[in-house]
């Protein structure tokens, strides 16, 4: 091996150094260090200006010096989700960001161990890396019923995320469930669910809400730890500022419809149709402090919003008790059969009555 450095890792890897400064000039658009111009598919852009290029200059000799950092990522009380969206990180992808600048030590949906081998795995990594690593943690933590309701080889997850929380360098919350207790904390909380600053206070933090979180703000602070070795600058309710300094409202593609007072009242009227605000259908945008509106989804390709679905407020605390759309809508939701009640329970009612709104208006068009 060349050396201990992501660059030395990735020269290894057979990378060329044009292709590193490419992955440079990635990182620095991630961590929103400049506003990079469009990089063309061969590498770098043709033109950089002085701060561009002192920017790549400077992640440049972080990556020459710096090791590659250990993750270790737990998951309690969640859908995998949040794993689920970082898959879809277009800056840098997720594997050019597993395979070079970090290494994922555990990882229960990612790992190809399980069980006593996987646990062991883990335990062998926390000592290893003692002071080191970086703990993401996905999901929230039940703390009722003597937190028994998330058990992992036998132990709580609570214990569980406290042992880990102890020898982490830093810990990421990732997910509304983790950073404020998302879904399973929603009233009437059954198991008592806490996110992961209710239960540790002696370290930093850093909550990159959303339901998923935009991957793109957990790339960025991640490399950016990686690299500098600290934190990005964070809010009160410590989420990173360069993503969620302002509402989606502020950058909503609708806002001059909201200006105009022109608002859709149903979801299958004209003012629907024609793209205007959806404050009046429960939209949560002027509240939600949250980067979809300018970093989108799926490479930029569209958000809630622009798809026509009101902002439900997935990035803020107890969004789900504050009802989104669901509770604020004008229209009032079809009555559905008995079947379907007893069948899908009150999310897939809502999602039922929506396609019907859908597929009312695909008449309505037809016709
Ligand atoms: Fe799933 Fe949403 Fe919780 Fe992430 S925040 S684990 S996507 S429910
Ligand atoms: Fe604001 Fe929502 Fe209207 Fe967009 S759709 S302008 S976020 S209220
Ligand atoms: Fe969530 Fe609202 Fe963005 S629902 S994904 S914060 S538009």
């Amino acid at each position: 091996m060349t050396d201990d450095s992501i660059y030395g890792h990735m020269k290894d890897e057979g990378v060329s150094r044009r292709d590193f400064l490419k992955m440079c000039g990635l990182a620095v658009g991630a961590m929103g260090m400049t506003s990079m111009p469009p990089l063309e598919a061969s590498g770098l852009p043709a033109t950089l200006n002085h701060v561009e290029k002192k920017s790549i200059d400077h992640v440049a000799k972080a990556m020459e010096t710096q090791p590659r950092l250990p993750v270790i990522w737990l998951e309690f009380q969640d859908c995998t989700g949040c794993s689920e969206a970082l898959t879809r990180a277009n800056a840098p992808t997720l594997g050019s960001l597993v395979l070079d600048t970090l290494t994922i030590e555990h990882h229960e949906a990612l790992s190809a161990a399980a069980g006593f081998q996987i646990e062991e795995a883990k335990q062998q990594a926390m000592e290893k890396y003692a002071g080191q690593y970086v703990l993401v943690v996905e999901g929230s933590i039940p703390t009722g019923e003597h937190a028994a309701y998330c058990a992992i080889g036998g132990r709580t997850a609570e214990v569980i995320l406290k042992e880990a929380a102890e020898k982490a360098a830093a810990i990421i919350a990732i997910g509304n469930c983790s950073s404020f207790g998302g879904l399973p904390k929603a009233s009437p909380n059954p198991t008592t669910a806490a996110s992961v600053t209710d239960l540790i206070t002696d370290k930093p933090v850093v909550n990159i809400p959303g339901c998923p979180p935009i991957p793109e703000a957990f790339v960025a602070v991640i490399t950016h730890f990686a690299l500098f070795g600290v934190l990005p600058e964070l809010d009160k309710l410590n989420r990173p500022m360069a993503f969620y300094g302002k509402t989606v409202h502020d950058r909503c593609l609708r806002r001059p419809f909201y200006e105009a007072g022109k608002f859709a009242l149903t979801f299958d009227d004209e003012g629907a149709r024609e793209g205007w605000c959806l404050y009046k259908l429960g939209c949560k945008g002027p509240t939600t402090y949250n980067a979809c509106a300018s970093i989108r989804w799926d490479s930029g390709l569209s958000f809630p919003v622009q798809s026509n679905h009101p902002c439900l407020g997935c990035s803020e605390p107890d969004f789900w008790d504050g009802g989104g759309f669901y509770q604020g809508q004008s229209a009032p939701l079809q009555k559905p059969s008995m079947t379907t009640a007893g069948v899908a329970g009150a999310a897939g009612l809502a999602i039922g009555a929506g396609m019907a709104a859908t597929a009312k208006a695909k008449k309505e068009n037809k016709k």
